[in-house]
């Protein structure tokens, strides 16, 4: 009936979220207001482990990409289901140890680190860096020379696979900003760097070649790619490389007309190119990290909104307008995005209305999504947006002064709030 299944209909007409009715929880909380389903995202780690079990034995990771949700809940989830993080901020790094991860369990990403996230990662004892420029390179290594250790390093490198996604979401290009060329000769010229520093320690490549990627084939061929790659650099340098990093970039159904490859599938083509690479090379299979970020969190979140004012423009667009929009969520004004939504007081009766649902910011642009059915909505119902679990929560602003939403977490068959909603004293706390 839905996009996913841990969402159904009650005797009242309700839209619940794991048997939780949502218009309860919207009148509980307030709107507008993000709801997440904590059984969603444990589910979705445990596949994955399944499903990297299956291809690659014990010998692979799972991180968790904290760009798609970063709050120290979320943290608390990850560190009891055995995995890692992959962080791209100070900011994130001091999340996800408030959150309780352990500071060797995370990776750091970014292109442009600074000299301060460096040094902060080091000192509390970060797993490694994922390096991404030359500068860097020497930042990390002076920093881990002061500390009399030595930093784990991975490469990012580019693998040149264009993975037909949206402009803007594309990094595994050679036209990207992110990481090293591979064709050009850059990459090689990174790792004479990186073994000229007497304080790094160079343990692995990194790819990510997209995200919302929809089709296995890219990963097979970036997967042949890094693991080609991993057998020139033995060749060059001697060095036999334990870790290869993948990247994430699984996509999720947004609409009902999304139809992304399985996960198993994507992840299946992914391995046997791998480990195809690996027995033509006679290169020891590397051990494994995936980096999912999107497929953990986003369908496990819907937003609860209410409806405002319904302006019909005949013969043009409904705007349904409700009291969020892209403070809560910019992804339809920076990508285009589309979602699907039902008025959640009546989501078992049909969608038979086309609306466009705005947000309330002095914006045009600002729309949550564009000509979708919903049911006939009516001043002070309770909108449902769903699959709205990634890159919403940690895109969110203060545009126009909006306080950004609380986050509810449905755990155990009950609404627990995880993120109080900001108030206006909030707004300019900063201020001096
Ligand atoms: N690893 C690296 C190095 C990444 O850059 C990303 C996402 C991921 C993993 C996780 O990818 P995922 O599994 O979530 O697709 N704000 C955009 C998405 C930007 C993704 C950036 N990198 C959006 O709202 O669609």
């Amino acid at each position: 009936m839905f996009l996913y299944n841990h969402f159904t209909v009650n005797e009242k007409g309700h839209l619940c979220m794991d048997g939780v009715d949502t218009v309860d929880v919207a009148r509980q909380f307030g709107t507008p207001l993000y709801v997440m389903s904590r059984s969603y995202i444990e589910n979705t780690i445990n596949e994955y482990h399944r499903i990297m079990h299956e291809n690659f034995g014990d010998n692979y990771t799972i991180a968790y990409a904290s760009k798609a949700l970063s709050a120290k809940f979320i943290y608390d989830i990850m560190k009891d289901l055995d995995v890692c993080c992959d962080v791209v901020s100070g900011g994130e790094i001091y999340t996800a140890l408030k959150g309780g991860m352990a500071a060797n369990k995370l990776h750091f990403h970014g292109g442009n680190k600074t000299k301060r996230e460096i040094e902060y990662a080091l000192g509390v004892g970060i797993g490694s860096f994922v390096v991404d420029n030359y500068q860097e390179i020497a930042i990390i290594n002076n920093a881990a020379h002061n500390l009399n250790i030595k930093a784990k390093v991975i490469l990012r490198v580019k693998p040149g696979v264009d993975a037909h996604t949206h402009e803007f979401i594309q990094t595994g290009k050679e036209d990207t900003k992110f990481g090293f060329g591979i064709k050009d000769g850059k990459a090689f010229e990174a790792i004479d760097e990186i073994l000229r520093c007497n304080n790094l320690d160079f343990i692995g490549i990194h790819c990510h070649i997209g995200s919302q990627l929809l089709e296995s084939k890219p990963f097979a061929m970036a997967g042949e790619i890094m693991a080609d790659f991993m057998a020139v650099i033995r060749e060059k340098y001697g060095i036999t490389l334990p870790e290869l990093i993948m990247g994430g970039g699984f996509g999720v159904k947004y609409t009902y007309n999304d139809a992304p490859e399985s996960k198993a599938d994507m992840i299946k083509v992914m391995a046997d190119a791998i480990k195809a690479s690996c027995e033509k090379n006679s290169f020891p299979v590397p051990k494994v990290t995936i980096e999912p970020g999107r497929s953990v969190v986003a369908p496990g979140g819907i937003t609860l909104y209410e409806v405002g004012t319904v302006k019909e423009l005949e013969n043009i667009r409904n705007y349904v307008s409700v009291d969020g929009g892209m403070t809560d969520n910019p992804r339809y004004a920076l990508y285009d995005a589309r979602y699907e939504c039902v008025i959640a007081d009546r989501a078992g009766e049909k969608r038979d209305y086309l609306a466009t649902i705005a947000g309330k910011c002095c914006e045009s642009g600002d729309l949550v999504t564009k000509d979708i059915y919903i049911q006939k909505p009516m001043a002070e119902d309770i909108l449902a947006v769903f699959t709205t679990g990634a890159y919403n929560f940690s895109m969110a602003s203060n545009y126009n002064k909006t306080p950004r939403p609380p986050l509810v977490l449905i755990e155990n068959g009950n609404p627990v709030l995880k993120v109080r909603g900001e108030t206006y004293e909030d707004l300019i706390r900063l201020e001096l």
